[in-house]
């Protein structure tokens, strides 16, 4: 593994591994993008995957958000959608539209058409932006690895690109368990060997992000989502056990005791969670992320304050990461981004002294 500079604030990590701090740390989901100027800046002049795919351009963009605000983490600028590229698959940025494939899976058959890719061959523009950026940074925050877990990455692969039902990539798993599970199985196996190399490349955080997991239900999330996830973390903590493992799972409630059982360190909650009632259910077995409504952020800033001290005092001083439910919107005002992370500072000082 390279060396790298020593890291001078390590709050989040030693929350994530459950250690007891002075201050909640604090990193917002999609930190780096279009909400920034100089972010917007840098894509006038280059594409969407020519700044993931080029590492001076990926690390300047993931440190924007550090230089502007006092965030305790810094994550990896980079897409889900590099795995289903890695695939074999064709993924397009549409403006507007998000991510899109021109030939999406359309039957079984279609699973004849992914390729067993070569990770360093494939992924090795994100090795080289992890490495480069985890020296930027000299220390100054932990860098957070990140990739999709496989039934979000499927959900894109079938249905084609963005959607609100997600039915055709649902009905796969009626009408065709056992390729779902072929499929699945496949999108595993990459994302768990590119996790082990983003920490061998510099990552030392990684977050899964299943970003439609609350499609399914509770039958079809034990069967489809969980035991993916699952073995995604076993065989991640198998390699590396001192790099936290987050997982987000978004909109589901019917499984936090699942994922309190399995080798995730955090699970990132999304604003449809009570904190209380999540820490009621996942006990001390796990810390927990989140939650704002990105939403809150369009408040004025004395209501934005508000809202961090409520949330912050659902959650309580310890064990808790602070962050949004999802990610950052490209409207929102980076004022107010400011707003909420110095709020997370003051309000989570103040609640360890009183
Ligand atoms: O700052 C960060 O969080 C790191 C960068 C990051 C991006 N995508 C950059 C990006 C991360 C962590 C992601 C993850 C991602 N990508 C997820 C999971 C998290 C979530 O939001 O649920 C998903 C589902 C995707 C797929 C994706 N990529 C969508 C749906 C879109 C379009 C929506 C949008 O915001 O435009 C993207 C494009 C994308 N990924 C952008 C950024 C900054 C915007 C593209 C642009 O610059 O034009």
């Amino acid at each position: 593994m390279p060396t790298f500079p020593p890291l001078k604030n390590d709050l989040l990590l030693r929350t994530a591994r459950g250690e007891t701090t002075d201050r909640t740390p604090v990193w917002m989901m999609r930190q780096a993008g279009r909400y920034l100027p100089e972010y917007r800046a840098i894509r006038e002049d280059h594409d969407f995957f020519e700044v993931v795919e080029t590492p001076e351009l990926a690390a300047e963009v993931t440190i924007q958000p550090v230089e502007r605000f006092p965030l305790d983490g810094a994550i990896i600028f980079s897409d889900i959608m590099v795995v289903p590229e890695a695939l074999g698959l064709t993924v397009e940025m549409v403006s507007g539209q998000g991510p899109t494939f021109p030939q999406p899976l359309a039957t079984p058959d279609d699973l004849d058409r992914l390729v067993d890719p070569n990770i360093d061959a494939a992924l090795g523009h994100v090795f080289d932006a992890l490495t480069r950026t985890r020296h930027e940074l000299e220390g100054r925050v932990p860098l957070i690895g990140f990739a999709g877990a496989p039934w979000t990455l499927m959900a894109y692969m079938v249905e084609g690109g963005g959607s609100k039902s997600y039915r055709h990539a649902r009905a796969w798993l009626y009408r065709h368990p056992e390729a779902s599970k072929a499929l699945l199985r496949r999108i595993t196996d990459v994302v768990a060997e590119y996790l082990i190399g983003q920490v061998e490349a510099g990552a030392q955080m990684l977050q899964v992000f299943d970003s439609w997991a609350g499609l399914l239900g509770p039958e079809t999330f034990r069967t489809f989502g969980l035991p993916y996830l699952e073995e995604i973390a076993e065989r991640v903590s198998a390699a590396h056990p001192d790099v936290p493992l987050v997982v987000f799972a978004k909109n589901v409630h019917h499984g936090l005791e699942a994922l309190a059982a399995t080798e995730y360190d955090v699970i990132s909650l999304d604003w449809t969670m009570a904190p209380e009632a999540a820490r009621h259910t996942v006990g001390d077995r796990a810390v927990l992320q989140g939650n704002l409504d990105p939403c809150a952020l369009y408040a004025a800033p004395e209501a934005l304050r508000r809202e961090v001290q409520h949330m912050l005092a659902g959650f309580g001083p310890h064990r808790h990461i602070a962050n949004l439910g999802h990610g950052m919107l490209p409207d929102h005002d980076p004022e107010h981004a400011r707003v909420f992370v110095e709020a997370v500072h003051e309000h989570s000082r103040h609640m360890r002294t009183v």
